[in-house]
């Protein structure tokens, strides 16, 4: 059961903390991705479960074995942790053929040659790469090698894969691709996935679990559609979500599970389930785009600022009473710009404290 388990890890750089008392348990069979901006702590997280990094303070611990404690001072080094690496930069051996590429750690294991070329073969099958086993890496393509790195990586099969940012280097269409391959490597595979991201859909799309960090803190450790339908606070809807969420400033009188909101020359009425504990009176509101219904029917008039039709889908920029709100559309829909529009709030909406920007409450939001 490769669980992984991080306890209080803390890693300072100098005075500078790029990981501040992270805990987290990973588990078994789990596809995790790290999220967040560049600099939050990602690499340096993922670089202290491989024991390629020391923490400054904490402990970690994989498949119920201690691989590092600062106090005991345990430190195993990353051969013994039986994790597999995939890095941004996957350099292929380029003297090597694409089977002495996927076959040349399972030699330094010592493996004998039988078992090493069941092996290979099961991979090259699993990436469906087997017509390039006799090619040189400067014969395939980026997408292909990207395969083959994959392949070698899983070849000793490894109890925790780790990759950083594997698909960064691929164009558009190879990385989607890549994506759906991946998902279903996890699902073939045995393994414990860890995965840094920066790209919020990368994360929504693959994980099981979405780890978002913002200078070095944790901010939400919760499945990826439900960071995205109740995100912890601001930054994480802001990070989730594209075209992002609606935010407007606004303030809230209280009354238990309901609020009279009052927010960018609008009104609404807003229920909960719970009831709603707010510091002070200023909010922010948050609305999901999809969220926002434009049809002939619609409670509220607002009148059309700018479309972006893609074909799929239409970005609409609504005013509403001098406040801009985003909504999208599904299907091939455009609207003409200043032309007026009908348009009903769906589904829910967030009410954040403005003063710590906490998300307070999920509700209903009807406009009065
Ligand atoms: N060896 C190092 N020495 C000093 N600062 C470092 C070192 N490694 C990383 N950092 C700093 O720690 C922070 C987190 O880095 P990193 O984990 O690589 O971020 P991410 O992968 O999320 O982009 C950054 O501000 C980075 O500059
Ligand atoms: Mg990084």
């Amino acid at each position: 059961m490769p669980e992984i388990i991080l306890k209080n890890v803390t890693k300072r750089f100098g005075k500078f903390v790029a990981v501040d008392n992270l805990n987290l348990v990973i588990e078994n069979n789990a596809f995790i991705t790290l999220l967040g901006p560049s600099g939050c702590g990602k690499t340096t997280t993922l670089r202290m479960i491989a024991g390629l990094e020391t923490p400054t303070e904490g402990s970690i611990s994989i498949d119920g074995k201690v691989v590092f404690d600062a106090d005991q001072g345990i430190n195993l080094p990353p051969n013994k942790r039986d994790v597999g690496f995939l890095f941004q930069n996957y350099a292929l051996w380029p003297h090597m053929t694409v089977y002495q590429n996927i076959a040349f750690g399972l030699e330094n294991l010592k493996w004998d040659k039988k078992r090493i070329a069941d092996r290979v073969h099961e991979l090259l099958g699993m990436l469906r790469i087997e017509q390039f086993e006799k090619r040189y890496p400067s014969e395939l393509s980026g997408g292909q090698q990207q395969r083959v790195a994959i392949a070698r990586t899983l070849a000793p099969g490894p109890k925790v894969l780790f990759m950083d940012e594997p698909l960064s280097n691929l164009d558009a269409k190879l990385r989607m691709e890549m994506r759906t391959e991946l998902k279903r490597l996890h699902r073939d595979t045995d393994s414990t996935f860890v995965y840094v991201t920066h790209d919020q859909l990368e994360a929504m799309t693959l994980s099981t679990r979405v780890c978002i960090m913002d200078t070095g803190v944790l901010q939400q450790y919760v499945p990826p559609l439900e960071m995205y339908a109740n995100p912890a606070n601001l930054f994480v809807a802001d990070f989730m979500g594209n075209p992002t969420m609606n935010f407007i400033d606004g303030t809230a009188d209280v009354k238990g599970n309901t609020a009279e909101v009052t927010f960018g020359g609008l009104k609404g009425s807003f229920a909960a389930d719970a009831s709603i504990a707010l510091s002070g009176k200023e909010v922010v509101v948050g609305i999901r785009p999809e969220y926002i219904r434009i049809d002939d029917d619609g409670a509220m008039e607002a009148a059309v600022y700018s479309t972006l039709p893609s074909g799929m889908e239409t970005t609409v920029r609504l005013n509403v009473n001098g406040t801009q709100l985003t909504a999208v559309v599904f299907g091939d829909v455009d609207y003409p710009v200043d032309s007026k529009v009908r348009f009903d709030l769906t589904k829910t909406a967030i009410l954040f404290d403005k003063a710590t920007g906490k998300n307070v409450a999920r509700g209903t939001l009807k406009l009065l």
